[in-house]
């Protein structure tokens, strides 16, 4: 089994900036292009594993992988807590956005006068990763991502904590092989009571494989 490290395993995935209606033609989104879920899923399907990748951005992907198209973080919720109930492992990799509308427009907004303002009332979104932390099954493995601008190892240290996460993949989106729409990457990956770990600069395929190696130990060590 040494070759397919992750057969037999079914992992949850999930991947892009989500989008948040604004009304039928608009939406709030940010800067994620889901390129590091996406690598994060071809790695899992080398290394043997049944993936489900759930996804807020549209890219393309093996034949072996079951994608699901998830735009909104509600949609993402939803699909995720379906494929969570036969996962062993779910990564959050996905840029979900904390906040959404109240209330979508149910038509397209139109301007009224030059010196109106238009003031969006945002509520919000449901924390998938916390979500799937909290409902964790013995055996089950959660894996979130950190991406900050500022502090990054004690920012990423306490969302181990309170995501229940059993690995943060802490990345500095400032750092310029790092972040957003990049293909490259410098990752710190953190654990519970063990050192940190760093990864890269290096492709998204080849950050993407280290953290898998990490899942497939903490797998094992379920
Ligand atoms: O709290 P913060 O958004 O910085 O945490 C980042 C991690 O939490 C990522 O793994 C991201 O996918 C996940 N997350 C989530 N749902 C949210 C916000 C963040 O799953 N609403």
């Amino acid at each position: 089994n040494g070759d397919l490290p992750l057969k037999g395993r079914r992992l949850v995935i999930t991947a892009g900036g989500t989008k948040e209606p604004i009304d039928p033609v608009r939406y709030l989104t940010n800067r994620s292009s889901g390129k590091m879920g996406y690598a994060l899923a071809e790695a899992a399907l080398a290394a043997g594993a049944q993936v489900t990748l759930v996804a807020a951005t549209k890219r393309p992907y093996s034949p072996g992988i079951d994608r699901i198209l998830a735009p909104s973080a509600k949609e993402m919720l939803a699909a995720v807590t379906e494929a969570m109930k036969t996962a062993d492992a779910f990564i959050g990799a996905a840029a979900v956005s904390d906040y959404a509308l109240a209330k979508p427009f149910e038509q397209k907004v139109k301007k009224i006068s030059p010196d109106e303002h238009l003031t969006l009332d945002l509520v919000q979104n449901p924390d998938i990763l916390k979500t799937v932390g909290q409902a964790k099954r013995p055996g089950q493995v959660v894996v979130g991502f950190a991406a900050e601008t500022e502090n990054l190892l004690p920012n990423a240290e306490k969302k181990l904590a309170s995501k229940k996460a059993d690995m943060i993949v802490a990345n500095d989106v400032t750092a310029p092989e790092a972040g957003f729409d990049k293909d490259s990457n410098l990752v710190t990956l953190l654990q519970p009571k063990q050192a940190a770990i760093t990864v890269g600069p290096a492709s998204k395929l080849t950050v993407a494989k280290a953290i898998i190696d990490q899942l497939v130990t903490l797998l094992d060590k379920q």
